[in-house]
């Protein structure tokens, strides 16, 4: 596992981006496949993926992308969806072809089957390139709560109530408002894919990622799967960093 450790989330999105660009750049494949996230963390990386395409430096337009979750019940249109943030803050910004862009499908009628048909849409591309990742002050990563099969692929999953509470700053701070239920690829998923980054930042996550790095590979901490990925750094900032206790990490 590579730990880097940097200053501010602006540093985090950068040296993301460096990993990616990177990757990206070595790849000879026609297509590059990105698994990506939703929410605070990822966008100094989206701000950071927007400028270069704009300087010509990281071209999107072979790129397909796949979203890790969507509520149930929010549709496209709702400034709440995943769809709804993926195209504000990162993909109406990119010469990505929107066509390349994969966010589940909340409103599927048969959520089971959609579930089933993103596993193989994925599947049918070759498979995640890069995977993306937050982290859960309560360790998930997707909408892989605490007790998630470590193994599992994309499915239905109920929300927590920390999750709910934590994510309730975007509904008004009324909890009544948050989804229950959110459309997430499963642990099985992410370890899937050829390289796993997951970034944060807030000493709020200190003590998920001190337990996802340095704790035991648990269900209770679904993020410490990653422990079993031969490909898998953590970029976080000094905060977010406050409660590891090795001295062996990057910067
Ligand atoms: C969202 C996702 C979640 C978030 C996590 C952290 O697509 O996968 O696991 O990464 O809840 O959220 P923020 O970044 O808002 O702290």
């Amino acid at each position: 596992m590579r730990v880097i450790i940097v200053k501010d989330k602006e540093e985090m999105g950068k040296r993301t981006a460096d990993l990616i660009a990177a990757d990206m750049k070595a790849k000879e494949r026609i297509t590059y496949v990105l698994g990506l996230a939703t929410g605070g963390t990822p966008l100094p990386l989206y701000r950071e993926f927007i400028q270069r395409n704009k300087a010509g430096e990281l071209d999107f337009s072979t790129v397909v992308t796949f979203n890790l979750d969507e509520y149930v019940g929010l549709p496209p249109t709702h400034p709440e969806s995943y769809r709804y943030f993926m195209d504000e803050n990162l993909f109406n910004h990119t010469n990505i072809n929107p066509k390349n862009t994969h966010v589940p499908d909340g409103m599927a009628d048969d959520v089971e089957a959609f579930c089933e048909k993103y596993e193989e849409m994925i599947a049918d591309v070759g498979g995640i390139d890069y995977q993306v990742l937050g982290i859960g002050s309560n360790g998930h990563i997707g909408f892989n709560e605490p007790g998630s099969s470590l193994g599992s692929l994309t499915r239905i999953k109920t929300l927590t109530e920390t999750t709910r509470k934590d994510n309730a700053r975007f509904f008004d701070n009324n909890l009544d408002e948050v989804p229950k239920y959110a459309i997430t690829m499963g642990n099985g998923t992410i370890l899937n894919a050829r390289r796993v980054v997951l970034m944060a930042h807030g000493e709020n996550k200190a003590k998920a990622v001190a337990d996802a790095l340095e704790g035991p590979v648990t269900a209770m901490c679904p993020a410490s799967v990653l422990q079993l990925h031969r490909y898998a750094t953590y970029v976080i900032t000094k905060d977010a960093a406050s409660q590891l206790t090795l001295e062996t990490y990057e910067s």
